[in-house]
C-alpha cells in the first residue's frame, strides 16, 4: 500500500531493481562515491565537477567532533552497543544545534554536519574500547577512506577503501523501511534534525531491521565449517529459526544490493566465511525462494567488514553511515510538503463498558 509520493528513490521488489533518482544502483556501485550519491539524493540531480567538490569539501570541514562528545563517548558503559553510543551522541550533539527545521535548506545544513561526523564518532569509540589513542580526521581523504583511517590510524589499502565507499551507496538508501519512516514521523511535528535521527537510529538497531548484519556473520561464525551447513540449515528451519540476511519485506526476489555486496565479499573476505555462505545461500535459494524469502542487502555485507577487522558489533553503525544520507533526503523532500504524519489503528475493543469501583470488582 503507497501512503505518500517520493522521487528519491524506486524498489522494484518483483523485479529486484533498485533505483536512486532514476539512476541504477548497480550503475551508481560502479561509477559513483558516496559523497555524490548524497549529492543526488538530497539535491536530485547528479552534480558538476565544482558542485562535487564544494559538496565533498563541506563535508570534510565537517568532520572534527567537539571534545564534550570525546568525553560523553568515553563515559559510555563498555558493553553498551554501538549503536545505543551513537543514539546517545547524535542526541549529545542535537543540544548544540536544536532549531526546528522547517525548510529542506535547514535539513540540509543540519545533515551536513552530522552525516560528517557520524565515521568519526564510530571510529573514535572503537578506538576507545581498544584502549588506543583517537585519531583526528583528516580533510584529504573520501568519506570511507578518513572512517577507515579513523578507526585503523593509517590510510586502507585502495580496495578497502572502495569496498567501504560502495557499501555507505548500497546502504544510502531505500525509500519508506522502518527507520526512514521513523525519521519522517518525527519530522513531521516540526521537532529538530536530530530528534528525527535519533528515531531512526532506534528503528535501524533492531535486528529485523539494521541489526540483520550483525547476526549474519554470527550465524556464519555458528555453522563454523562448511560441510556443517547443511545440517544447521534444515535444523534451524526445523527449530522456526530465521535465516538472517534472508527475507525482505518489499523484495521477493533476490536483493539486486546483496548481488553487488556478494562481489565484494568475494575479493576481500575471508574464505571461509565465504563458501559457509554461498553454500547457505544455494539452500535458501533452493527452498525457501518459492515462499518470496531470498538472500538481502545484509547477508553479504558483514563479510567484508569482517574481513577489516572491524567488530562485529559495529556492522549497523556502517549501515547507519550510509543510510543517514537518504533520512535526510526524505525528511527534506516531506517537510517541504509537510504535513503531520497522525495515522489511525483500527479498534477492535469494547466500548460502553460501565465504571465499576474497585472495591466491587
Ligand atoms: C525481513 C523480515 C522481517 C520480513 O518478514 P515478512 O515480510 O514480515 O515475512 P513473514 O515474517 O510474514 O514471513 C513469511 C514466511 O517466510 C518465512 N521467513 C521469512 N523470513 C525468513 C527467514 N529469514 N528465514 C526463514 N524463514 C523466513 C516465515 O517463517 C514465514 O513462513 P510461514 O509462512 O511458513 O510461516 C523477515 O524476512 C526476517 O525476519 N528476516 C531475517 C532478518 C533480516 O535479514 N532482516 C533484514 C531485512 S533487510
Amino acid at each position: 500500500m503507497y501512503v505518500g509520493e517520493s522521487s528519491i528513490c524506486y524498489v522494484d521488489g518483483k523485479g529486484g531493481k533498485l533505483y536512486y533518482r532514476g539512476y541504477s544502483i548497480e550503475e551508481l556501485a560502479e561509477f559513483s562515491t558516496f559523497e555524490e550519491v548524497t549529492y543526488l539524493l538530497w539535491y536530485g540531480e547528479l552534480p558538476s565537477k565544482g558542485e562535487l567538490r564544494e559538496f565533498s569539501r563541506k563535508l570534510a570541514k565537517n568532520r572534527e567532533l567537539p571534545k564534550e562528545l570525546l568525553d560523553v563517548l568515553e563515559m559510555m558503559p563498555k558493553h553498551a552497543h554501538p549503536m545505543g553510543v551513537l543514539r546517545t551522541a547524535v542526541s549529545f550533539l542535537g543540544n548544540f544545534d536544536d532549531e526546528p527545521v522547517k525548510t529542506p535548506e535547514d535539513v540540509y545544513e543540519k545533515g551536513i554536519s552530522l552525516v560528517a561526523k557520524i565515521p568519526g564518532i564510530v571510529a573514535s569509540l572503537y578506538r576507545l574500547r581498544m584502549g588506543l589513542e583517537l585519531v583526528k580526521p583528516r580533510e584529504d581523504l573520501s568519506h570511507a577512506g578518513n572512517f577507515l583511517y579513523m578507526m585503523f590510524g593509517k590510510e586502507p589499502p585502495k580496495s578497502w577503501e572502495r569496498a567501504m565507499d560502495v557499501a555507505l551507496i548500497l546502504y544510502a538508501e531505500h525509500e519508506l523501511n522502518a527507520s526512514t519512516f521513523a525519521v519522517m514521523e518525527v519530522g513531521s511535528t516540526l521537532s529538530d534534525y536530530y530528534s528525527a535521527v535519533v528515531a531512526g537510529i532506534g528503528a535501524l538497531k533492531g535486528i529485523l531491521h539494521g541489526g540483520a548484519v550483525e547476526e549474519a556473520v554470527r550465524q556464519f561464525l555458528e555453522i563454523g565449517d562448511p560441510e556443517r551447513v547443511e545440517e544447521w540449515f534444515f535444523n534451524a528451519l526445523k527449530n522456526k529459526r530465521r535465516i538472517m540476511g534472508a527475507g525482505h519485506r518489499v523484495y521477493k526476489t533476490y536483493d539486486p544490493r546483496a548481488k553487488i555486496f556478494k562481489k565484494y565479499a568475494r575479493m576481500i573476505g575471508d574464505k571461509r566465511m565465504y563458501e559457509i555462505a554461498e553454500r547457505l545461500e544455494t539452500l535458501v535459494q533452493k527452498h525457501l525462494s518459492k515462499k518470496g524469502v531470498n538472500i538481502n542487502v545484509d547477508y553479504w555485507s558483514g563479510i567484508i567488514f569482517y574481513a577489516m577487522g572491524i567488530p562485529i558489533e559495529f556492522y549497523t553503525t556502517i549501515f547507519l553511515m550510509g543510510r543517514i544520507s537518504g533520512w535526510t533526503a526524505h525528511l527534506a523532500e516531506y517537510i517541504s510538503n509537510n504535513k503531520l504524519i497522525r495515522p489511525r489503528l483500527q479498534y477492535i475493543g469494547e466500548i460502553g463498558k460501565r465504571y465499576i469501583p474497585i472495591e466491587r470488582r
